[in-house]
């Protein structure tokens, strides 16, 4: 199914996985729409990815917000959000709100904007999630995560039966180098990426353009749904 001249909204697109993902459905033709909060990220983005980007401030923890921004936007093909934010920490040590906080970005944002989505959305259009691989195989330390990942996983398969004919599937990616890391001192990042590489069977950690095929992928295929694409460098079998 091709994608030209398609609608497609990228929830999380200013950065990461979202960036790329954005630019893998221009290239595939795609009038593409990118939202997030930081209104500067969102000039970065549209500088990177050329004028023909629609953007909009987006914070999709509200369910307000959500109906705003696609009443503004209007009707449209596919619904990409990898948007979200976790969190990492030893169940024992980890704070109650901490793991709620990170649900309700994770989990209720995707939740909460496919729902304000739906009224907007082509009924032969696809809705994709991004879970992660702590959902399988949690790191330690990753409980949460893995809860979350393991939550929207469940979701998705539901609201592919709730809400077929519109296609619904998850993106579970591992190890990506992104801006999420950029907290971390530099050394120390480069340590953890080295030491996951020689874990896995690809020797490597991914690189956003690795996971934005994914999303491509599902947005064309007409025949996937209740599906979990799982792009994580062997990482199950290390
Ligand atoms: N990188 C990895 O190793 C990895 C591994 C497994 C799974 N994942 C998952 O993949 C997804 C993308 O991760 P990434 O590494 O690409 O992260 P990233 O580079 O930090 O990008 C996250 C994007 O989400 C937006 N965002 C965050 N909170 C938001 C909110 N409340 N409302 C609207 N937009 C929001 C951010 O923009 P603003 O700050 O402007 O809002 C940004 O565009 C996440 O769900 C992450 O858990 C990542």
């Amino acid at each position: 199914m091709s994608l030209k001249g398609k609608r497609v909204i990228v929830v999380g697109g200013t950065s990461g996985i979202g960036l790329s993902t954005a630019k893998a459905f221009l290239e595939e033709g795609a009038q593409v729409v990118i939202a997030s909060r930081s209104s500067a990220k969102l000039s970065e983005a549209k500088q990177t990815l050329g004028g023909n980007v629609e953007t909009y401030e987006l914070d999709f923890r509200s369910e307000e917000n959500a109906a705003s921004l696609f009443k503004k936007v209007g009707e449209f093909d596919h619904l990409v959000i990898t948007a979200g934010e976790g969190a990492m920490g030893d169940f024992r040590e980890l704070p109650v709100d901490q793991a709620q906080t990170a649900f309700n970005s994770k989990f209720w944002g995707q939740y909460m904007t496919v729902k304000a989505a739906l009224p907007y959305l082509n009924k032969e259009g696809s809705i994709s999630l991004t879970s992660g691989v702590y959902g399988k195989r949690p790191a330690k330390g990753a409980s949460t995560l893995a809860a979350i990942n393991s939550a929207l996983e469940g979701l998705m398969r539901g609201l592919a039966v709730d809400l077929a004919p519109i296609r619904v599937n998850v993106v579970s990616p591992g190890i990506v180098d992104t801006p999420v890391y950029a907290g971390m001192p530099e050394e120390h990042r480069k340590s953890m990426f080295n030491a996951i590489a020689s874990q896995l069977p690809v020797g490597r950690v991914a690189q956003p353009e690795d996971i934005a095929e994914a999303y491509v992928y599902l947005a064309k295929n007409g025949f996937t749904t209740g599906t979990v694409i799982l792009i994580e460098g062997g990482a199950l079998l290390s």
